[in-house]
């Protein structure tokens, strides 16, 4: 079976209005005329996602046990007559005969042949919240399928993100569902109306949640599932949940293996990924030796369909190892008494330096070590505590060529000047601990940026070599989007929610 090649298309996404809320980035609101032509431009060999070893899985094929029924939900409407062809369908087969003028122009640009006999266009959206730690954030995807037998096509991503996190509001859940609905707007601003009810939206929250005690946990999410309701959207029933650990690191290397290309190539390698939270870590690759697989403790290893693969990964979460968690287990703060009165101190940070730090809605007072010492060598000693004996090392690390390693790990890489935040870019492990070093024996000059940057670039090289046993020379591509579409689990959910992935 031939098909066209399936390309990857992103293109830039055209919003009116402000946005207000407080945000990590910006998307350049330019408006594109010939919006089409661009998907034609942007598509590189990276995204060239050759379909020729994994044809589009057909669900109604009997005995394939592929993906389940998609739920009823999604077919309200009765003119949805012939068999899904693929589980990707979220939404009833809306044919669009004249799409609105936001997204017209040049729908009919010049197309391969294969694609010359389509007649219809379907677009479907879908919202994503990211409930972390330290932020929420909204991923609002915009597919075009051209062809009911072919897959979907991610056009773009519109993201955008609020501080601080759902947890911070845990004795104020109202606050929280008003962070939402601020998010919503922007979603309403973004989806033409007739999509509105046909869109899902769905939030997934993280660490943050994990962490919290489960009755505060449970009223936060309730509260958020009744700002959904009241929304215009399509709400599932399973619309507001915390997300497992191991669905985090799956569905983050789904995101970044699908968007480098890998997902569909036919030559089976792909990346692993690095994820660094602020309450939890995440690390999840496919293991080339079977010896990786028999070595690791059972729950670390999971296994997923897509494309007529199952895939088999190793990925664990550590739950209180992201960046803003490890600080203070570091400071030795987390779980402690007395936090109205103690300070805590660390000689990772600058000797001067006293702060009230807030996290998951707990303010700790920290400082640095007066009359003390402060540096690399005492600052690694300190982080160790919260890595050595946590963290498990997989038997085989240099399988895979190459790391995708994006959160907080780019993050810090770009504020310690590791690489130019609009490029990112690849850096070996030792890297990290050359520059680890240089902020933490000149903290006064790094203080300005961000004055917890020794203690983060020493947590994370720590945790890169003494936690899961990277060699000094290992690769890791630092990437905050592949493009110009969001390094995060969010997309990876998406799919799954379209297409039950059925992690287990
Ligand atoms: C899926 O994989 C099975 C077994 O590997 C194969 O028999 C089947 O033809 C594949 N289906 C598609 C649609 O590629
Ligand atoms: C931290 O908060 C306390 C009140 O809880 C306040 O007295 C103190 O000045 C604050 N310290 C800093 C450095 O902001």
């Amino acid at each position: 079976m031939v098909m066209p090649n399936l390309l990857l298309t992103l293109s830039v996404w055209l919003v009116a209005g402000n946005l207000v809320a407080q945000a990590t980035y910006y998307r350049h609101h330019r408006y594109v005329p010939h919006f089409f032509r661009y998907r034609e431009h942007s598509a590189n060999t990276e995204n060239l996602l050759p379909d020729v070893s994994n044809p589009v899985p057909e669900v109604s094929q009997p005995g394939v046990p592929t993906y389940p029924e998609i739920p009823e939900v999604f077919h309200p409407a009765p003119e949805v007559i012939h068999p899904i062809p693929e589980a990707f369908h979220p939404v009833p087969e809306v044919v669009h005969p004249a799409p609105e003028p936001y997204y017209t122009p040049e729908v009919h640009q010049p197309v391969p042949e294969a694609f010359s006999r389509v007649s219809t266009i379907r677009v479907f959206f879908g919202i994503m919240f990211d409930a972390g730690s330290t932020g929420t954030r909204i991923h609002i995807y915009k597919f075009i399928q051209k062809d009911p037998i072919e897959l979907p096509v991610l056009d773009n991503e519109l993201y955008h993100a609020v501080k601080p996190g759902l947890s911070a509001y845990k004795d104020n859940p109202e606050e929280g569902g008003n962070s939402i609905r601020q998010l919503l707007k922007i979603a309403k601003k973004t989806i033409p109306e007739e999509e509105w009810k046909k869109t899902p939206v769905v939030l997934k929250a993280t660490a943050g949640l994990r962490l919290l005690p489960e009755d505060k946990a449970n009223a936060l999410l309730k509260e958020v599932r009744e700002v959904f309701d009241e929304s215009p959207f399509f709400v599932p029933s399973d619309s507001v949940s915390i997300m497992n650990g191991k669905n985090e690191g799956v569905l983050a290397w789904v995101t970044v293996n699908f968007l480098t290309g890998h997902l569909y190539s036919n030559t089976r390698r792909t990346v692993g990924i690095l994820d660094l939270g602020g309450g939890s870590t995440q690390i999840t690759f496919l293991p080339k030796s079977k010896k990786t697989v028999q070595s690791a403790p059972p729950t670390y290893i999971a296994k997923f369909n897509l494309f007529n693969h199952t895939y088999q990964l190793y990925t664990h979460s550590y739950l209180g190892n992201g960046l803003f968690a490890a600080r203070l287990a570091t400071l030795g703060a987390l779980g402690a008494d007395g936090l109205d009165w103690k300070v805590f101190t660390s000689s990772c940070l600058p000797k001067k330096f006293r702060e009230n730090v807030t996290f998951g809605g707990t303010t700790y007072k920290v400082s640095g070590i007066p009359d003390g010492y402060a540096g690399y060598k005492l600052c690694y000693y300190e982080v160790m505590k919260v890595i050595k004996g946590i963290v498990h090392q997989p038997y085989e690390l240099k399988g895979n060529s190459i790391f995708y390693a994006f959160s907080y790990y780019f993050e810090r890489a770009v504020e310690s000047g590791l690489i130019d935040a609009s490029r990112g870019g690849m850096v070996e492990v030792r890297d990290f601990k050359k520059r680890a070093k240089e902020v933490c024996n000149k903290m006064t000059k790094y203080r300005a940026i961000n004055p917890f940057l020794c203690m983060d670039m020493t947590y994370i090289t720590c945790l890169l070599k003494e936690g899961f046993g990277f060699k000094d020379s290992t690769v890791l591509q630092l990437a905050k989007k592949v493009n110009n579409v969001e390094t995060s689990w969010a997309l990876g959910a998406t799919f799954d929610f379209f297409r039950n992935l059925n992690i287990h």
